[in-house]
């Protein structure tokens, strides 16, 4: 309750607030050191790639650091230690800002864009949540089994032509159909499609456009950002129009085809305490949350995993002999089945460890506080945590930390780290509540490929990262040949 108050109080104070506000010893953190008179910390950066760009300056920097463009300066932390205290739920709760607060005209006091103190915050989770327990993702099961199918069958396809597969694509098209079956009962049919389904553009357009409207000048920003304005209205109005269709035909069933699902959930059930349902357009909102933050970040994370394995034959190798023997000569597993790969659960963590998709989380302070115990701030002031750092900080990961080594996740080497380091999900209250679904879902497809296939890449591509809000490798291709795994049936006549 005190945490909510709290963070009425900082939500309600209108629009962006600067650190130079809110941080009485701003002096103390340092900041880059070209700062240009007007315009602030712009000399090396670029609007693709805010994240890239941070992550170079805390490097030089260190754990906690500001850039300011323009008059909007901001404090990001990195440092295992002070990012520590700020996942502390008795001193700090989410802040609703930059890119997410950028997202509320289209998601507003959706899951994900709510602010802590909105009644629909709660109402929603509580009513949503079991929708996420293990008797529902084992209903989700044979769903993801089929998107995958159809996964397989495209790129038995291209690798019978001998072509390359495109692995962010096929993983959005993938990721997308899943979220959409699974939750809503929808078929986008992105896989008889040669171009993304036009949801995919217009999300992408959205996402984009919330990223880049931070890099803007405060006055003349909407006057220089008008065509891309007008973009993102049309691009949100296509996304409010298929999520209405989406939910109409569900409404015009005749209840015959009550699934249990997400929408279900959203049409039907009332709080178990307060008999309180979702108004419509608050479900409109949670589809749209759902549909895009249920797929962007999950092909991204599927995304690095498969560029990893095809780069580090030795734990491909590794993780297809546990594919083996925990599959057996099963071609598709059952649910239990994708728990236990432990191994490659653990290339899926180091994946997200290097690369996590949702790359950073803000954090504000409940009341007045010192963090790291010299640097005092306001209730209501704020810091984001770049989580991409966060997981390289050699304090907490050793001198190595940029190296790609799956055995950090051996239980023993993580029960010798400190809390608090690894944040692919977020954190406390508001952290991801579709974690063990995209978990689920990541390691059961990677397990299906791998079993499948043999990976290998264009030597000479280099990985780059498209920034959207969400991490993508760019232009990743792979090449697959058909394996025989190990113990199946079909390997003993050969
Ligand atoms: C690898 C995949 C995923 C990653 C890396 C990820 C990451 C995150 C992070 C970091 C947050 C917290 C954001 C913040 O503090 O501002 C979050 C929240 C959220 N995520 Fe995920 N997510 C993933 C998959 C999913 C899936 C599959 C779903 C839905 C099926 C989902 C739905 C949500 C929702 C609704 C929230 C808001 C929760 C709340 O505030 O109550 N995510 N996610």
């Amino acid at each position: 309750m005190a945490q909510a108050q709290a963070s009425e109080r900082g939500a309600r104070r209108k629009g962006f607030r600067s650190a130079r506000l809110d941080w009485p010893e701003l002096h103390r953190i340092p900041h880059p050191p070209r700062r240009v008179p007007l315009l602030g910390d712009v000399i090396g950066s670029s609007v693709q790639s805010p994240v890239q760009d941070s992550m170079r300056i805390g490097r030089e920097l260190g754990p906690i650091f500001r850039r300011k463009a323009f008059n909007r300066e901001i404090v990001f932390v990195w440092g295992a230690d002070l990012a520590a205290e700020l996942a502390d739920e008795s001193r700090f709760a989410k802040h609703v800002g930059l890119g997410v607060a950028n997202l509320r005209p289209l998601a507003g006091d959706g899951l994900f864009t709510a602010y802590n103190h909105e009644p629909n915050w709660q109402l929603a989770h509580d009513i949503l949540a079991p929708g996420f327990s293990r008797a529902a993702m084992e209903g989700y099961h044979p769903l993801m089994l089929d998107v995958a199918r159809q996964l397989t069958a495209h790129w038995d396809e291209r690798s019978g032509a001998g072509d390359a597969v495109d692995v962010p694509g096929d993983m959005t098209k993938l990721t997308l159909e899943t979220i959409a079956r699974t939750g809503f009962g929808h078929d986008f049919g992105s896989f008889e499609r040669s171009r993304p389904h036009p949801f995919v553009d217009a999300m992408v357009g959205a996402l984009s456009y919330a990223q880049r409207r931070n890099a803007a000048p405060p006055l003349v920003g909407p006057l220089l950002q008008r065509g891309a304005a007008k973009r993102n209205v049309a691009d949100r109005e296509y996304l409010n129009s298929t999520v209405d269709q989406v939910v109409e035909a569900r409404r015009g069933s005749d209840g015959s085809g009550a699934r249990g699902d997400l929408l279900d959930r959203m049409l039907e059930t009332a709080h178990p305490e307060t008999g309180e349902r979702l108004s419509p357009d608050n479900i409109r909102r949670q589809v749209i949350t759902f549909l895009v933050a249920g797929h962007e970040t999950t092909s991204g994370a599927l995304s690095f995993a498969l560029h990893y394995l095809s780069r580090n034959p030795d734990v491909l190798a590794r993780a297809q002999a546990e594919v083996d023997e925990v599959w057996g000569g099963s071609e598709e597993p059952a649910y239990e089945q994708v728990a236990r790969l432990r191994y490659l659960r653990r290339v899926l963590d180091e994946s997200l460890r290097l690369w996590p998709t949702a790359p950073a989380f803000s954090r504000e302070a409940l009341q007045d506080t010192t963090l790291g115990g010299v640097h005092p701030l306001r209730q209501g002031a704020w810091a984001l945590v770049l989580i991409m750092l966060l997981h390289r900080d050699p304090a907490a990961w050793g001198e190595h930390a940029e190296v790609f080594d799956p055995d950090r996740f051996e239980p023993k080497a993580v029960r010798a780290r400190p809390a608090h380091v690894f944040k692919p999900f977020g954190t406390g209250a508001r952290a991801c509540i579709g974690r063990q679904f995209a978990l689920h879902e990541a390691t059961l497809v990677l397990g299906l490929l791998i079993r499948r296939y043999d990976f290998t890449s264009d030597p000479d591509y280099r990985l780059r990262v498209d920034e959207r809000l969400t991490l993508m490798p760019r232009a990743l291709r792979l090449h697959l040949t058909r394996r025989t795994p190990a113990q199946a049936p079909a390997a003993a006549p050969a």
